[in-house]
């Protein structure tokens, strides 16, 4: 028997850097999928890849410090609860990688998913964004949150999946965008510096968390703030605000406030930008350049930062402003940027 699922990438609209701060995100799935199938294999696991043409066999699941070891994390986490044969798993793909989409959760939960459906595991949705997280921080190596495991699987077509991390108490909020769209500006930056600046923003949320003697940041109030040394002061109000802003935004999609939706955007950026400090030239170059276009509602980095994709909310095509921003862009930076429009889609499934 082989077993066949789909797992999409993902946007966030807004709630950055917030999903290990226990706070708000408000992320969506989009129509990019990692497609998996999977069927039980004679001897040995084997992996392949449809992009790299290759074929990864081991005799028992360990490191291969390759894009396998999302796969193989899975495997090895649910290994500690359940007896799993050696498998025969093919990858493809059309989320690109590295611009924020999250094709690593998308991946661990499309194979955690098919190995589901294959084996029969009982094990809940929920459960497995726990497995796979925990396969991302523990094996991978990667401390992220877990915003991006939890919308690739509760995600719903025509809808944004506002999240409290704290309860992991989720809703569903229309995409009301009265004929603006998505899109994503994909930078081309792709820098190494990405996790480790992930990983020392986490120790400051940390540390924030010691000095003002709290367990949550959700116990934590912009009049406190005062205490902290500079640098942890602008983290400190990036997470709260953002938490606010989050608010603000799923009352805009409700009332279908598309031009308030913008503003958050904008707002949502300067903060990652002055703030939180994870954003770089090029994204600045890129929001700075739309925001004088007025057809262009908002735009912001997304994802971790420091590169990747820049999420822009347009009330007209995006095209046609695109091959002027790419001309200007292309001469400043000298890396292409790449258009793309982002529908909404569901999360992970068999098909
Ligand atoms: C990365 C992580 C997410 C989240 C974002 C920032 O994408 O994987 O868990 O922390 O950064 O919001």
């Amino acid at each position: 028997m082989t077993v066949e699922v789909i797992a999409p990438g993902r946007v966030n609209i807004i709630g950055e850097h917030t999903d290990y701060n226990d706070g708000f995100v408000l992320p969506f799935a989009i129509n990019k999928y990692v497609h998996v199938r999977i069927s039980k294999s004679s001897k040995n696991w084997e992996i392949y890849s449809e992009k790299f043409r290759d074929t990864i066999t081991l005799e028992k699941p360990g490191k291969t410090y390759t894009w396998a070891d999302y796969v193989v994390g899975v495997v090895k986490i649910l290994n500690e609860k359940f007896e799993i044969p050696p498998l025969r798993i093919e990858v493809r793909s059309d989320v690109p990688v590295g611009a924020g989409f999250s094709s690593s959760a998308a991946l661990e939960l499309a194979v955690a998913w098919g190995m589901r459906e294959l084996l029969n595991l009982p094990v809940t949705k929920k459960e497995m964004v726990h497995l796979c997280h925990r396969a991302e921080n523990e094996f991978v190596g990667t401390r992220c949150g877990v915003m991006d495991q939890f919308s690739v699987a509760f995600s719903r077509k025509g809808f944004a999946l506002f999240l409290d991390t704290a309860t992991l108490e989720y809703e569903y909020v229309p995409l009301n965008l009265n004929g603006a769209r998505f899109y994503v500006i994909d930078t081309g930056v792709r820098r190494s510096l990405r996790s480790s600046e992930y990983n020392r923003r986490r120790e400051e949320c940390e540390e924030i968390l010691r000095i003002l003697s709290k367990g949550s940041f959700r116990e934590v109030f912009m009049s406190e703030l005062e205490q902290l040394p500079d640098a942890l002061r602008k983290r400190a109000r990036h997470v709260l605000e953002e938490n606010e802003r989050v608010l603000q935004t799923v009352e805009a999609l409700r009332e279908g406030n598309v031009e308030k939706l913008g503003e958050l955007l904008y707002a949502s950026h300067r903060s990652l930008r002055d703030l939180y400090e994870v954003s770089c030239r090029e994204a600045d170059y890129i929001v700075g350049w739309l925001e004088r276009r007025s057809t262009v509602l908002g735009a912001r980095i997304f994802g971790g930062g420091f590169g990747g994709g820049i999420l822009v909310l347009s009330s007209t095509p995006l095209e046609e402003l695109f091959t002027d921003l790419m001309k200007d862009y292309l001469a400043r930076f000298k890396v292409a940027p790449q258009l793309l429009q982002v529908d909404s889609a569901d999360g992970v499934k068999r098909i």
